[in-house]
């Protein structure tokens, strides 16, 4: 059955490795016949949240920017992905105050059930990277009805572009799509 797929790509730079890493898996998944759109943050305008609770109320952000467009279209979603680059061992601060801003999802009949996470890092070795996984698995556990379903480091990417060097690193992201 075709699914609906939004992928959130969190890199602000030109020549991503982490939306590189989106675009293979995108390429998976329509490959399979899924409906797949990918939003990427850069030039979005996003705040922090404030933390006023409002939207539990009103079931959206009191803050008119761009997180409530990107919310309505996380919770219409049958199958998220948030792929960023590592930040000190976590998500990218700008995914983390996505993460934040769409508070009022815990309002909504989501239709979410199956998470992704895909990132990519400098460092070589895998060893830190439960960090950035237990910071998603921390959101997915706020929503009954989801699971984290899979989970794609790609270490040793620093430079924008490396990643096209590890093609067995864009062959996992298209098969995890294609898998869907
Ligand atoms: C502020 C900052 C913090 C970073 N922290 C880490 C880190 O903790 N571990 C790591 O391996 N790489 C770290 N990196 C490197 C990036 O994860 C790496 O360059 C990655 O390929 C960037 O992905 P992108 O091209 O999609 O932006 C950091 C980069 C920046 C700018």
């Amino acid at each position: 059955m075709s699914k609906n797929v939004v992928i959130i790509t969190a890199s602000l730079r030109s020549k991503s490795n982490s939306d590189a890493l989106a675009a293979a898996f995108a390429e998976g998944a329509s490959g399979a016949g899924h409906a797949v759109e990918t939003i990427s943050l850069k030039e979005k305008a996003l705040a922090f949240c404030r933390g006023c609770f409002a939207c539990q109320e009103i079931g959206h952000c009191v803050m008119d920017d761009d997180a409530n467009a990107i919310m309505e279209k996380v919770a219409a979603a049958d199958v998220v992905v948030f792929v960023t680059p590592v930040y000190y061992y976590g998500m990218a601060g700008q995914m983390k105050v996505l993460l934040d801003r769409m508070n009022a999802l815990f309002t909504k009949d989501y239709a979410f059930r199956d998470i992704y996470l895909l990132t990519t890092c400098a460092d070589e070795s895998e060893e830190e990277l439960h960090h950035v996984t237990s910071g998603i698995e921390g959101w997915v556990a706020c929503f009954e009805h989801a699971r984290l379903s899979g989970v794609l480091h790609a270490p040793a990417n620093t430079a924008p572009g490396d990643i096209a060097k590890q093609p067995a690193q864009l062959a996992a992201a298209r098969a995890l799509g294609a898998a869907l």
